[in-house]
């Protein structure tokens, strides 16, 4: 059974990964210190594959502690999700960001460095393209000016990572995330958004489901067919199930390069008001929502060439827009 350390493994994309490693039979363990994430998502995770991971309560950015329990290990993988990841945050406390997302994933680094054997999966995101010039993108589109401390962590860490996994001869690859959504079919894990939701589909469930007034649709005045903004809306499932084919690629030493990079996306841009139709179809609830200014930092429209993962990792997400809306809806009822 291969040894799979997977680094905030209760968060929301963590811990459907973990999920998906159980169920494949991974020996799994997770490091994860709860700071944007809850001690009763292992219950969850237990009650969908009969299994209750090992839980490490670490903060990966302190160097003493994190040596301390890694120099002792030995893991066949490792799938590096530690880090924060509210855009807003990261512009009201930058130093916050660059300590955490930065020093976690040059601690974890430091401990693999001598062992070459280890495969190691980066979480980033296609926030690195900003807006792009053509779409749709593809991996080799130009990196842009992060628009926020957050995006530049997701680039440094890439460059932290590409370097090193040259220097020290190691197999990395960065998978850059569109947007996630939806929730495991089960209803026992999803998305816990702390306080009011920033993202799209975290809001508009709990409008429907009472907790928060109308929704604001930022912006109907962008170059778009409806005028709001436009997004590739990918499964968290099958976000997950893509982690797991890129460590199998690794793990069969079948990478070309030392990081090799992924856009991971469904390939389609849905606008605002398309996800709205399709949620109230999806579930027949209804949702009120009102058009309010653009918000500062939204790019117009981004979504995915998906042809390099297909290719490569054979990889194509498979659920709807209208499955991961009718999951989302679930998850909110089950925790209300
Ligand atoms: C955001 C982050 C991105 C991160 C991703 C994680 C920014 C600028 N980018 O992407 O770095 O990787 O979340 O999921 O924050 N919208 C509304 N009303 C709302 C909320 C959102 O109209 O109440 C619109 C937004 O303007 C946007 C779309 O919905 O057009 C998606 O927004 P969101 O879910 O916040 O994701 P991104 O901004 O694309």
């Amino acid at each position: 059974m291969k040894k799979i350390l997977v680094t905030g493994g209760l968060g929301y994309i963590g811990s459907h990964t973990v999920v998906e490693l159980i169920n494949r039979n991974y020996d799994v363990t997770i490091i994860d210190d709860l700071s944007n994430s809850e001690e009763k998502v292992l219950d969850g995770i237990e009650s969908i594959c009969g299994q209750r991971p090992e839980w490490i309560d670490l903060d990966l950015s302190d160097k003493s502690k994190s040596n301390d329990y890694l120099k002792n290990q030995n893991f066949d993988g490792i799938i590096h999700f530690a880090a924060f990841k509210a855009v807003g945050e990261s512009v009201k406390n930058p130093l916050k960001y660059y300590m955490n997302n930065i020093f976690s994933l040059v601690n974890v680094l430091s401990n693999i460095k001598k062992n070459v054997n280890c495969s190691f999966i980066f979480s980033s995101s296609c926030s690195v393209y900003g807006e792009a010039e053509k779409l749709p993108i593809t991996e080799n589109a130009k990196i842009k000016t992060a628009e926020s401390p957050y995006g530049n962590t997701k680039q440094i860490c890439e460059k932290i990572l590409k370097e090193s996994s040259v220097a020290y001869n190691l197999k990395c690859i960065a998978l850059r995330y569109f947007n996630p959504i939806g929730a495991h079919p089960s209803g026992k894990i999803g998305e816990l958004p702390i306080g009011v939701p920033q993202n799209l589909v975290p809001f508009i469930t709990q409008s429907a489901a009472g907790i928060r007034g109308e929704l604001n649709v930022w912006g109907n005045d962008y170059p778009t067919a409806d005028g709001s903004a436009i997004r590739d809306y990918i499964h968290v499932v099958d976000l997950a199930e893509a982690h797991i084919i890129a460590l199998e690629r690794l793990l069969a030493d079948n990478n070309e390069s030392n990081t090799e990079v992924y856009n991971l996306g469904s390939g389609n841009g849905y606008s605002v008001l398309e996800v709205i139709e399709a949620f109230k179809k999806a579930t027949g609830e209804k949702l009120q929502y009102k058009i309010a200014g653009r918000r500062k930092g939204d790019i117009i429209s981004a979504y995915a060439d998906t042809k390099v993962a297909e290719q490569k990792l054979g990889w194509k997400s498979k659920k709807t827009l209208e499955d991961a809306l009718k999951d989302a809806w679930r998850w909110q009822k089950n925790i209300m």
